[in-house]
């Protein structure tokens, strides 16, 4: 019989008709039962019809070889646009402007080497202090390719509670007025799961006429976005977290209409599609963001994506939000009425300023830190630890439920206890 909790959360799990997506999902297993995963900020789970997807490659393969570049139901080079077409939704943006290639920092720094364009005393790079490291390494590696030393780069402080302020990004890019080519942001800040405001970030930028630059890594697919809304000039993300395209896919680029024609650094990939198989000396780009291409497409890489996307496509964006929202707020609901003593919640409790990632510090410091975790994970319930003390959670409208958060909080709560209950 399931307590007052229990049935709460079943029932809204029932009530929801979006919670018939999990079974579409592999979920993994916790000995005879199931993981409570909430790590799809990092890897996402298997869609059942990714190994199809998978599947149908390695067959074109076989039968029709090199011909599968051109010839069956979906020739190989026709993948990566049809790619961009799902994904261009999720960023709020038009096919044309977006192309799926790559992996994030690789992306990333194809578009530094043709956005970040230092001239005079405007040569700063501005980022937020915490960033990924990835996106760290990108900025300093590309300050030291112009000969500039890291005092070139520019890191926005959180505030006491790790947050990011509008504030403080209007300050920094006031007091360096005139020193700033480009500033590289997230959309939704790894660590404690804020979502930036990337408009008023774009505006800001575009107002101290620097370059408007996101990584969307934590964005796509958790959050709605509207890139060409916001005037936004470039942004990257990777595919493998929230849209489920699997270990190391291919990830994503957007690239604003009026910067297609800028110089960038060019591959064969990238050369008009009607007359790339002329092997020509002279690089005349094909249209739009695909213009960007490098090298032919990694069709293994690439075909789960073709079954990770289409759900986004059948769901939408708005609806899954609107199901993120809700689980997301009964797993903080859950914890401050559970474990307020034993976590801080890092996340804004704004929900218009968090995706479904709650970022946990463990009041007791970093070994009681480890060892929650630890219990966690020994319990089936699965989250992800940074250093040096939080604890990530991030239940997703695709495949978690309300049952999967109560059963988190009640492990946390045991392990607050002292106890062992499992
Ligand atoms: C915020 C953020 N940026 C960049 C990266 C790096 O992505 P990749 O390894 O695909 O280059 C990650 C990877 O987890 C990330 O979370």
């Amino acid at each position: 019989m399931p307590d007052a909790e229990e049935a709460r959360a079943l029932a809204l799990d029932a009530a929801d008709p979006l919670s018939a997506l999990r079974d579409e999902f592999l979920i993994p297993p916790h000995g005879a039962d199931e993981q409570a995963y909430f790590c799809g900020n990092s890897l996402g789970l298997q869609p059942r019809a990714a190994r199809a997807a998978l599947e149908e490659e390695l067959a074109v393969w076989a039968t029709r070889a090199v011909d599968g570049h051109f010839e069956g139901v979906r020739p190989w080079q026709d993948l990566p646009e049809q790619l961009a077409a799902l994904m261009a939704p999720l960023a709020g943006a038009a096919a044309r402007d977006v192309v799926v290639m790559n992996t994030l920092s690789v992306n990333l720094h194809l578009l530094l080497a043709a956005f970040y364009r230092p001239r005079g005393p405007r040569r700063a790079i501005l980022i937020e202090r915490g960033a990924f490291p990835s996106d760290r390494h990108v900025a300093v590696s590309h300050l030291a390719w112009h000969g500039l030393g890291e005092d070139a780069l520019i890191e926005v402080e959180p505030d006491a509670q790790g947050c990011y302020s509008a504030e403080s990004f209007a300050e920094a890019f006031t007091r360096h007025h005139g020193h700033i080519a480009l500033a590289l942001l997230p959309g939704v800040q790894y660590r404690n799961g804020q979502v930036l405001d990337l408009a008023t970030l774009t505006a800001l930028a575009h107002r101290h006429d620097a370059v408007a630059c996101f990584d969307l890594a934590h964005a796509v697919g958790n959050v709605p976005l509207r890139l060409a809304a916001w005037d936004v000039d470039c942004a990257v993300w990777c595919s493998y977290k929230y849209l489920n395209g699997g270990p190391g896919a291919p990830g994503g680029v957007y690239i604003a209409p009026r910067h297609h024609r800028r110089p960038h650094l060019a591959g064969w990939w990238g050369h008009a599609r009607t007359t790339r198989f002329r092997m020509a000396p002279d690089f005349s780009p094909e249209a739009g963001a695909a213009g960007w291409q490098l090298s032919n497409p990694p069709i293994l890489a690439l075909a789960p994506l073709r079954a990770s996307l289409e759900p986004f496509a059948r769901a939408g964006m708005p609806a899954l939000r609107v199901r993120a929202q809700r689980l997301t707020g009964h797993l903080d609901a859950l914890l401050r009425a559970h474990a307020a003593e034993t976590i801080e919640i890092l996340t804004p409790a704004d929900p218009e300023q968090r995706g479904c990632q709650l970022s946990l510090r463990v009041r007791a410091g970093h070994e009681a830190g480890r060892a929650l975790f630890a219990y966690l994970l020994a319990r089936g319930v699965v989250g992800d630890w940074r250093e040096p003390d939080v604890i990530r959670l991030a239940p997703v409208p695709m495949y978690n439920r309300h049952t999967d958060n109560l059963r988190a909080v009640r492990a946390i709560a045991a392990w607050a206890a002292g106890g062992d209950v499992a």
